[in-house]
C-alpha cells in the first residue's frame, strides 16, 4: 500500500460519491421500519466485516448465470469454453491488480483465511522444522494467528510476536531484534482491521530479505484501502479477501512467488489439480492449478472480476483520497465526545476508527446506534490478543469505504452521543 502523492491528490478530479452511492442498492435502504414509523436510512459502516456491492458486480454475476455458467476446465461444449475463458481472465485482472509478475502466481482460495491455512500447510508443514520461528504482530486478526499455533502443535515451531506502542504502531526495533538465525517466516498484517494501522511493508520485507527470510503479508484489509504493487513490495506472499473488496463472499487470493509456489506440495486433493491418477500414484498439475482442488467458486470468480474493474474504474488513489477526507473528520468529530477513546492512532492510518465509550459497554453501543440505522462492530474484531494489549475486552469499530459520506459521520457522532444521554454516560 504506497502512501499518496500529494502530486497525485492535487490532479485528481472531483470524486462524485452520490454518483457511486447509486451504484449500490442496499444503500437506498431504509431499516427498522415499523407500522407508523418511517424507519431509518441505512448508514453503512461495517465495510471493514464485510463490503456492499455494486450492481455492475451482482448484473456481473447474474448475467454469467443466465448466459454463460458451466462448470470450468473440463468441457469442450461451448458454455464450458466461455465460462472458462472468464474465470482464467480474472486470473490475469487479480495479477494486474497485484501488478503480479505472471498470472501463474496467483492462486484462487475460499477467502484470505483459507490462502494463509494453505502456506501454513504446505510451505510451513514442508519447510519448518522444530524450534524454527515464525514473527508475528500483536494486531493480527486470528486468521494470521491460528493456522500457525495449528502448525506449532503439529511441529513444534515457535511464535514470535512483534509489540504495538500506544499509537498502534508497529515497534520496528523489536521487529528487527526478533529476526534471528531460526526465524523461517515472517507473517504479518499490512494494516490492521482494528487500528488500521498501515504496517511499513517495504521495510518489513528488506529487513527479512537482509537476512534471507521469506514474508506473508496479510492484505485483507489494505487492499481496499490503497494501492499494492507486490513486486515493489518483493514480498514472497500476498492473500485478500474478495468480499471487502465491494465482491462476492467464498473466494479469496494468495499470490506467491512462483519460486515457493513450485517447491510446496499440495493442499487439497481432488479434481483438477491432477495431471494423472492412478492407484500405484498420482502426478499433479504445475502451480496454480496444483493448489485449487474441486470446481472453484466460479461465479465467484466473476464477482470478483467485476468488483476489480470497478475499484479501478473509480481509482484506487481517488478512492484512497475520498476515504482519507472521512478518516480526518471522523476522528475529529469523535474525539469532540467526552469519554470517547479512539483505539489506533498511527499516523498514516486506513480509514477505520475503533473507539470505547465511558460507561457504556461497545455492546450496547452497537445495539443502540442501529436503531438509528448505523451499522458499526462491536466485538473482540477477531483479534482478542490486540484487546488484551490495550487492556480492553472489545470496541466498537466503524469502517469506511468508497461509499459513505460526511454526512454518515454526523450521524455516526449523533447516534454516539444519543448513546451516552440513554445510558446517562
Ligand atoms: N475480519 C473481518 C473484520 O475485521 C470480519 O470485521
Amino acid at each position: 500500500m504506497n502512501r499518496l502523492s500529494p502530486a497525485i491528490a492535487a490532479e485528481a478530479p472531483p470524486y462524485d460519491v452520490e454518483r457511486v452511492r447509486a451504484d449500490f442498492p442496499v444503500l437506498s435502504r431504509v431499516v427498522h421500519e415499523r407500522k407508523g414509523k418511517p424507519g431509518r436510512p441505512l448508514v453503512y459502516l461495517d465495510s471493514g466485516a464485510s463490503a456492499q456491492k455494486p450492481r455492475q458486480v451482482i448484473d456481473a454475476m447474474v448475467r454469467f448465470m443466465e448466459e454463460d455458467y458451466a462448470n470450468i476446465h473440463r468441457g469442450v461444449h461451448v458454455l464450458s469454453q466461455r465460462a472458462t475463458d472468464a474465470f482464467e481472465g480474472v486470473r490475469d485482472k487479480v495479477a494486474a491488480f497485484l501488478n503480479a509478475p505472471s498470472r501463474d502466481t496467483i492462486v484462487f482460495t475460499g477467502n484470505a483465511t483459507d490462502a494463509i491455512n494453505l502456506v501454513a500447510a504446505t510451505y510451513g508443514r514442508a519447510f519448518l522444522e522444530a524450534g524454527d520461528e515464525v514473527v508475528l504482530s500483536i494486531m493480527e486478526h486470528h486468521a494470521n494467528i491460528v493456522p500457525w499455533q495449528l502448525l506449532q502443535a503439529e511441529k513444534g515451531i515457535v511464535l514470535k510476536v512483534v509489540p504495538v506502542d500506544d499509537d498502534g504502531v508497529l515497534d520496528m526495533d523489536a521487529y528487527a531484534a526478533l529476526l534471528g538465525p531460526r526465524t523461517k517466516l515472517v507473517a504479518m498484517t499490512h494494516c490492521s482491521n482494528v487500528l488500521g494501522t498501515v504496517t511499513p511493508a517495504r521495510q518489513i520485507v528488506r529487513l527479512a530479505r537482509e537476512r534471507g527470510i521469506p514474508v506473508l503479508l496479510d492484505g485483507s484489509q489494505a487492499v481496499v484501502h490503497g494501492r499494492v504493487d507486490v513486486q515493489d513490495l518483493d514480498v514472497d506472499f500476498y492473500v485478500f479477501t474478495a468480499h471487502k473488496l465491494y465482491g462476492p463472499t467464498g473466494l479469496g487470493v494468495l499470490y506467491a512467488k512462483y519460486e515457493h509456489l513450485k517447491r510446496m506440495p499440495p493442499y487439497r486433493g481432488g479434481g483438477d489439480m491432477i495431471q494423472s491418477v492412478s492407484f500405484s500414484g498420482t502426478t499433479f498439475k504445475e502451480p496454480p492449478m496444483r493448489f485449487e482442488a474441486g470446481t472453484p467458486p466460479i461465479v465467484e470468480g466473476i464477482g470478483l472480476g467485476a468488483a476489480i474493474d470497478y475499484v479501478e474504474a473509480l481509482g484506487r488513489d481517488a478512492i484512497a483520497l475520498h476515504e482519507h477526507d472521512l478518516l480526518n473528520y471522523a476522528t475529529q468529530q469523535l474525539s469532540q465526545i467526552d469519554g470517547l477513546r479512539i483505539i489506533g492512532t498511527a499516523p498514516g492510518k486506513a480509514a477505520i476508527i475503533s473507539f470505547t465509550v465511558e460507561g457504556v459497554h461497545p455492546h450496547d453501543l452497537g445495539t443502540v446506534v442501529d436503531q438509528y440505522g448505523v451499522a458499526v462492530r462491536v466485538g473482540q474484531h477477531c483479534a482478542e490478543p490486540l484487546m488484551d494489549r490495550f487492556g480492553i475486552g472489545s470496541t466498537a469499530r466503524a469502517s469506511f469505504a468508497l461509499y459513505n459520506t460526511r454526512a454518515e459521520v454526523d450521524a455516526l457522532v449523533d447516534s454516539v452521543r444519543a448513546v451516552k444521554e440513554f445510558f446517562g454516560a
